[in-house]
Formats: C-alpha cells, sequence, structure tokens
C-alpha cells in the first residue's frame, strides 16, 4: 500500500464530520518537514486491542486500541452500506485519534471518539491512516431514544482460574451465547476484574479478543483487580471521568480510577470506582463513599431529568451473597450507600466482586420497602425509594465464590431473611451453581426487568470447574444435572413508582 495516498484519501474527504483532518492540520504536517520525512519514512504502527467503548450518548461511539508507535492515527467511519467491496468511500468521516504514551508495555494507546452518528444506521470503522490499516468492523445504532436490552457481566477476570486461555474461551463463549440470544442488545455493562491481574497484556489480550467487543460498545467498570495499574485506563476510555483525589483511590501515575456517567436513551448510567471507599485523611478529611455520593448528586441534580431510569453501576456488591459478604469495606459502603440512593431515585443498581448471582428484594434506604414481597417474587411494585441491587455471577467461568451463610457475629447488620434464611436478609434470590452467566435487563417505559442467564453447562469451556478450582457443578450444588444454556436462573419485572 502507498503510504502517502493512504494520508491522501483522508484528506480529500467531503464528509460533514467535525473531527476529520482539516488543512490547517495538514499544514502544521508540511511545515513539520522533518517529522513529516518521519512519519513518512517510518513504518506503520502495529495497531491491537481495539475495542468498541460507550460514548457521552447513544450519538457516540468511542475505539480505543493500543499502537506500537505514536504516529498520525485515525478511525475512518462509512455506513456500511456504501463500502463498495470491502472498500471505504473516498467519501468517509475520518476521526483523529488522541494517542499518549502508555506506561505499560512501552508502546502507546489511542482513543477517538465518533460522535454525530445516526441512528438506525450500520457502520463501519478501521483504524490506521499512517499507511495501514487494521481490519474492517462494523456496528449498528439504533433508535435515540425509547426501549431497549442491555447485558451485564460479572468479573471476567481473566487469568484467575490459573489458565488463562480456558478463562478466555469461557469469556468468548459467554459473549457468543449472549449475543446470539440477544443481537439487538445495545450495551454490554461491566461488573469490574476485567483481568486478573492489572497490567498483564496477555490476559487483556485475552479478554479482548472476542469480535463482539468491537461490535457492541462496552461499558466499563473498575475492579478490584484492575485498579494496580494503568491498563484498565488505557485499555478503556470512558466519557464524563472525575478522577479527583477521593474517586481516585490510588496514584494517577501507576493506577486507574475515578467516576463516570453517561446517557443512554432513557437511562442515566452513572459508574464508580468502588475502589475508593476510605476517609482519605487522617485528619478526617474526605471519605470517598461520602464523594462518591456527592458525585452521584451532582450528576443527578444535573441530568436526571434527561432520564427515566438510573442504573448505578460499580464493583464492591454491598449485599453479597458469598465469600465477600462481610468484607470490612463491603460493610462500611453497606452503611454509607443505601440511604443516598433511595433519595437520589436510584432505580437499579448492578455490582460484582462476589462471583455469585443476587438479586435483592426492594430495598428502601438499607431496610425492605415492603416486607410482604416473598423471596423469588417475579413481579414487584416499586414505591418511591425502592431500588433492586443485583450481583453478577461469572460470566468468563475464571473463578466462581461459594454461598456464604448469613453470619451475624461478622456484621449484626446483614443477618438471615426471616422468611428464607439461609440467604442474607435483603436477597430474593441467591444463586451459585459453579456455571457461566451474565444478566439481561430489559429498559421499557413501564418497567425494569432483569433476567440471570446460564451461558454455559458444566461442559467446557468452564475454567474454573475444568481446572479443579470448584469440585461441583449444577443446581443444589451439583446433585441436579445443569440447565440448558439459555435457561433462566431468575427474572423479576419491576414496575416503577414514577412512570
Ligand atoms: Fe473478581
Amino acid at each position: 500500500m502507498n503510504r502517502k495516498l493512504t494520508l491522501g484519501a483522508a484528506r480529500v474527504s467531503h464528509s460533514p464530520a467535525r473531527r476529520r483532518m482539516t488543512v490547517w492540520a495538514l499544514l502544521a504536517i508540511a511545515a513539520a518537514s522533518m517529522k513529516l520525512v518521519s512519519v513518512l519514512t517510518a513504518e506503520p504502527a502495529t495497531i491491537n486491542g481495539i475495542i468498541l467503548l460507550v460514548g457521552a450518548d447513544e450519538s457516540q461511539r468511542v475505539v480505543n486500541w493500543y499502537a506500537s508507535a505514536q504516529t498520525s492515527q485515525m478511525v475512518q467511519l462509512a455506513p456500511t452500506s456504501e463500502l463498495q467491496g470491502g472498500d471505504f468511500p473516498d467519501g468517509a468521516t475520518t476521526y483523529s485519534a488522541a494517542v499518549v504514551a502508555n506506561t505499560v508495555n512501552g508502546g502507546f494507546n489511542g482513543h477517538a471518539i465518533l460522535d454525530n452518528l445516526q441512528e438506525n444506521t450500520g457502520y463501519s470503522y478501521r483504524v490506521g491512516g499512517d499507511g495501514a490499516w487494521s481490519p474492517t468492523y462494523a456496528f449498528k445504532t439504533r433508535t435515540f431514544d425509547g426501549n431497549f436490552d442491555f447485558l451485564f457481566f460479572g468479573d471476567p477476570q481473566i487469568g484467575s482460574s490459573g489458565n488463562v486461555p480456558k478463562d478466555g474461551e469461557g469469556w468468548a463463549d459467554t459473549l457468543k451465547v449472549a449475543l446470539a440470544a440477544n443481537p439487538d442488545a445495545e450495551l454490554l455493562v461491566s461488573g469490574g476484574d476485567q483481568v486478573e491481574t492489572a497490567n498483564v497484556e496477555t490476559q487483556w489480550n485475552a479478554f479482548l479478543a472476542p469480535n463482539e467487543l468491537r461490535s457492541y460498545p462496552w461499558v466499563a467498570t473498575i475492579g478490584n483487580h484492575d485498579v494496580g495499574g494503568r491498563a484498565y485506563e488505557q485499555h478503556l476510555w470512558t466519557p464524563n471521568t472525575n478522577r479527583s483525589a477521593p474517586l481516585y483511590s490510588g496514584n494517577p501515575a501507576t493506577q486507574s480510577g475515578g467516576d463516570y456517567w453517561f446517557i443512554y436513551k432513557n437511562v442515566l448510567f452513572i459508574d464508580l470506582n468502588s475502589n475508593a471507599y476510605r476517609v482519605t485523611t487522617q485528619s478526617g478529611g474526605s471519605d470517598s463513599d461520602q464523594a462518591h455520593i456527592g458525585y452521584i448528586t451532582d450528576v443527578i441534580q444535573q441530568h436526571g431529568a434527561e432520564a427515566k431510569y438510573i442504573v448505578l453501576v460499580y464493583h464492591h456488591s454491598i449485599y453479597s451473597p458469598a465469600n465477600h459478604a462481610n468484607d470490612t469495606d463491603n460493610q462500611k459502603r453497606r452503611q454509607d450507600f443505601p440511604t443516598a440512593f433511595s433519595q437520589l431515585g436510584v432505580d437499579l443498581v448492578l455490582q460484582g466482586h462476589d462471583h455469585s448471582y443476587s438479586r435483592s428484594y426492594l430495598i428502601d434506604s438499607g431496610v425492605k420497602q415492603n416486607v410482604n414481597e416473598k423471596p423469588g417474587a417475579t413481579s414487584v411494585f416499586q414505591d418511591p425509594g425502592g431500588v433492586i441491587y443485583v450481583t453478577g455471577n461469572s460470566a468468563s467461568g475464571s473463578k466462581y465464590y461459594a454461598l456464604s451463610a448469613p453470619n451475624v457475629t461478622r456484621d449484626p447488620h446483614y443477618g438471615p431473611d426471616p422468611l428464607n434464611p439461609d440467604n442474607h436478609w435483603p436477597n430474593s434470590v441467591e444463586n451459585q451453581e459453579n456455571v457461566r452467566s451474565y444478566v439481561k435487563v430489559m429498559v421499557r417505559n413501564n418497567l425494569l426487568s432483569v433476567e440471570n442467564i446460564r451461558s454455559g453447562t458444566c461442559a467446557a469451556p468452564n475454567a474454573a470447574f475444568e481446572v479443579g478450582n470448584v469440585s461441583w457443578c449444577g443446581p443444589n450444588e451439583g446433585a441436579s444435572p445443569a440447565l440448558p444454556v439459555g435457561s433462566l436462573v431468575d427474572k423479576v419485572v419491576m414496575h416503577p413508582a414514577r412512570h
């Protein structure tokens, strides 16, 4: 490929995009002749790790990648219907990229914000522009308002079984199964812990391998395994991100963090870095849980009226059903969050960290809203202040935790459910079968529904079971045979209070 022609093709774009290369940018390049020579004589950057991410609203997508060099990179975009024989049209839109040094592997990471997208359009895109292009990928926009479905995935945590390839196979299979069953799902929402070890790129490579991650936008959430390095932020750009110290929980030079929000159609999503939870100064200064509440309050005051529902996402489940139920940090969040969430009008909270599934009753300010709500009820009626809290099971099969018995000696505020003493009192459903699953959320004008759906059986890929980290598989601690892929662990329809 002639790299001069490739650059020229970008230059003559007649598209209306705001971010295409402009004449002044080209003049700047020409003036910097030495640099131009070095760019043109350099090998094109090798691009990898491409992922499609959510933008600030439904008319945006973000493409993020790793690059071997800091060349003039861009994303080229065109309606798929305008490609001819796989070639992009001359009028393809070009979005210039921000490319910065990558502290993980000595390379670089880039991203471009694809804005002003049209609704109900199939798009194709590719990354490069310095003489070579990535393969072409495709995504679709949908209507920009109204009903939609999204999928939620608990802790892929690639590498946690001790076998990265097996974890990757389970992760890829869950995405394949989930999107084959729900091809019109519009977002893939993370429960955190994308990988086991923050900066290990072989784990990120396995996480990023499924092509579904280049066709459906990923909504990143930071877990405790992601926070200890820069790779999370370098792989997963997020919109409207606040990285102030109380929301960060670490050194921005060496770690990742921050809270962010976006609006997708009729839902305001707020995604928190729950790794930050402590009082951050010895003198009693800012408490990170209070800082999160302040952030949520500000976002809802400014944007709550633009959405019908409010969905919070963060990693550390406060109503954990399993191993982390009574962790000290969990007990603190369990005291700090529920009243604020109810007062702020949050509808649904999606969480991870415990690698088991739970779905709460409607909880209002830390107590059950309707004492008559039955365990496992499939239809619930929200009064103002009612919030459903969900914990996602492992989406990859890399690690499962066993359900834990309520233990009031560990936390007197997290005892048994009088209606089902095996469960912790807030939880209508707690489940662990040591098979992979994912959560489907249906957003409708007059309801929100939550389903937990099996995406695997005991058969491979099911890494934690394959390698012997768990010894049984299937319902009733393995006493019953595993149920089919696609079958429901749980389903609830919430009829909202204020709609
Ligand atoms: Fe995890």
